[in-house]
């Protein structure tokens, strides 16, 4: 297969959906990024080997050697399609895990996202998790889920099991539940670790005051499992305003789904919180 194939597909493949993440309200300014450790099919075509090391500031020995695509710093997702190779970039670790290196991309002098330090860390444990399957990383800006963080008291169980009981699709995307998060300094390794802590579990968390991060095997299933969230978050918002939140998936109706769709909810969740 001729290898620049894999990589125009993927360009095209994140250049609508950072289009998408601006029309849906989740991209403000330069909110949100995304990066996808790349198979061999989707490497660019004459890579280059000539650009300067750049220390991470952290060691991500279990990605050694990956090359990752990256959205960059500042850029805005509503741009990224004019211009895909000055937003985006792809960089190569090497093999400590401890420097990169820019191959393509990035012209005009970018550099990958500030929030390098939660995606390695999102992808080191996705890495580990899903077997090698998991390789896109993307985070945005979700209104109704951050919302959601300034009026309740959170955790990971709490948070999943709102999530799961105020919509029927939830509980069949994201049986493993979703993370939840403290606020942690965007960017900074605190956040990453926390992240990782939680990506171990399940595929996606929730920053609180700030956003929500998905992870998968391609864009189209991270894009919908954060929309799936999102869209859980927005009837809670919506039935709160209504007038509160009277009816919800009751545990019996969440095992029932769970039983038709052959998933194996994360059981500290569903056995946790009795409705
Ligand atoms: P970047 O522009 O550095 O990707 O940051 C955007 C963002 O959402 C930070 O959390
Ligand atoms: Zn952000």
């Amino acid at each position: 297969m001729d290898n620049t194939t894999g990589f125009h597909a993927l360009l095209e493949q994140i250049t609508r959906t950072t289009h998408d993440l601006w029309i849906k309200g989740w991209a403000e300014r330069n909110a949100g990024n995304i990066s996808v450790r790349l198979a061999p099919d989707q490497i660019p075509g004459n890579p280059e080997k000539n650009s300067e090391w750049v220390a991470c500031g952290f060691d991500a020995p279990e990605l050694g050697g990956e090359l990752f695509l990256f959205s960059g710093t500042g850029c805005y997702m509503r741009n990224v399609a004019l211009h895909p190779e000055c937003h985006l970039g792809v960089v190569e670790l090497d093999g400590a895990g401890r420097r990169f290196r820019r191959v393509w991309g990035f012209t005009g002098g970018g550099r990958p996202t500030s929030e390098i330090a939660p995606h390695l860390r999102a992808h080191g444990a996705r890495l580990q998790a899903s077997g090698g399957a998991d390789r896109v990383v993307m985070h945005a800006h979700t209104p109704c889920v951050i919302a959601l963080t300034h009026c309740l008291d959170l955790d990971t169980a709490r948070l999943t099991r709102l999530l799961w009981e105020m919509h029927t699709e939830c509980i069949v995307v994201f049986p493993d539940g979703c993370g939840y998060i403290p606020w942690q300094l965007p960017g900074s390794l605190a956040l990453g670790d926390a992240t990782a802590e939680e990506l171990r579990k399940r595929p996606m968390a929730v920053w609180q005051f700030h956003g929500t991060v998905g992870t998968g095997p391609d864009i189209d299933t991270v894009l919908g499992l954060m929309d799936t969230a999102e869209k859980a978050a927005q009837l809670y918002n919506l039935a709160a305003a209504a007038g509160g939140v009277r009816n919800k998936l009751s545990t019996e109706q969440l095992t029932t789904l769970a039983r038709a769709f052959h998933v194996t909810p994360d059981p500290d969740i569903l056995g946790a919180i009795q409705s």
